[in-house]
């Protein structure tokens, strides 16, 4: 079937990509508060799209043309920091995305705690197997409906049970147990089922044969 975006509304094209677009990572969102509390919130328009230095994106709605508070904390702060979720902490992480008032602290409501961050004044969540220290570089106002947070990571947590060789930084990422968000509402992907094939490196070398003959 052939959907013309003009046809369709927010409602109907958001449903349409958030289904074909899967399954995508969660950044679980650490910022602070106006009043030095925290706040935390899902999002799962999120990927990262450099590695030297690492750059996170992430698209936040904006519901009646208003910053939702994870985005307004960004705007104020310039940084906060992305928390990957693991299996078990998937009710935890949907329980921070109710839309609670300015300055509820939802990781307490989830019974969730944090410990400090090395290189930004945030905080990130204990139970997390992955956290990243971000700055912001950017954010890029697609108004009213949504902005685009471009950030760098600066520093990398990651639990020590899922590193291999710590050296040449090799993880073993089933062992985090993270999941991916499918089509909404509520419909999640384990990442630890997986298939390999081989990686190619190189362009292949076409055959004389193949090639036609010297
Ligand atoms: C798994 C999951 C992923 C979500 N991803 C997004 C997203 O990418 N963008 C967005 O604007 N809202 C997303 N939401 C909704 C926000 O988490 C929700 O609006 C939340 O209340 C925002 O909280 P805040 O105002 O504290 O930032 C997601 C919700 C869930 C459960």
């Amino acid at each position: 079937m052939f959907f013309a975006v003009s046809d369709l509304d927010q409602a109907r094209s958001y449903k349409l990509m958030s289904s074909c677009v899967v399954p995508r990572p969660i950044a679980w969102v650490v910022t602070k508060n106006r009043d030095e509390g925290l706040n935390a919130a899902p999002y799962s328009l999120f990927n990262f799209f450099g590695g030297h230095p690492p750059v996170v994106c992430m698209g936040m709605g904006r519901p009646d043309g208003k910053d939702k508070d994870s985005l307004e904390n960004i705007r104020n702060r310039k940084e906060f920091v992305v928390n990957m979720v693991p299996e078990g902490l998937a009710e935890a992480m949907n329980t921070t995305a109710t839309p609670y008032d300015y300055g509820i602290r939802e990781l307490d409501i989830a019974g969730l705690s944090t410990l400090p961050c090395e290189f930004i004044d945030c905080r990130r969540i204990l139970a997390s197997p992955v956290a990243f220290e971000c700055k912001l570089a950017q954010i890029v106002d697609i108004r009213p409906s949504s902005a685009m947070v471009m950030a760098t990571v600066v520093g990398i947590h990651v639990d020590a049970a899922a590193v291999v060789n710590e050296e040449r930084c090799y993880v073993d990422a089933a062992r985090l147990g993270l999941i991916g968000r499918m089509e909404s509402p509520g419909w999640y992907a384990r990442t630890h089922e997986r298939f390999r094939i081989k990686q190619i490196m190189k362009k292949p070398v076409p055959d004389d044969a193949e090639a036609g003959g010297a």
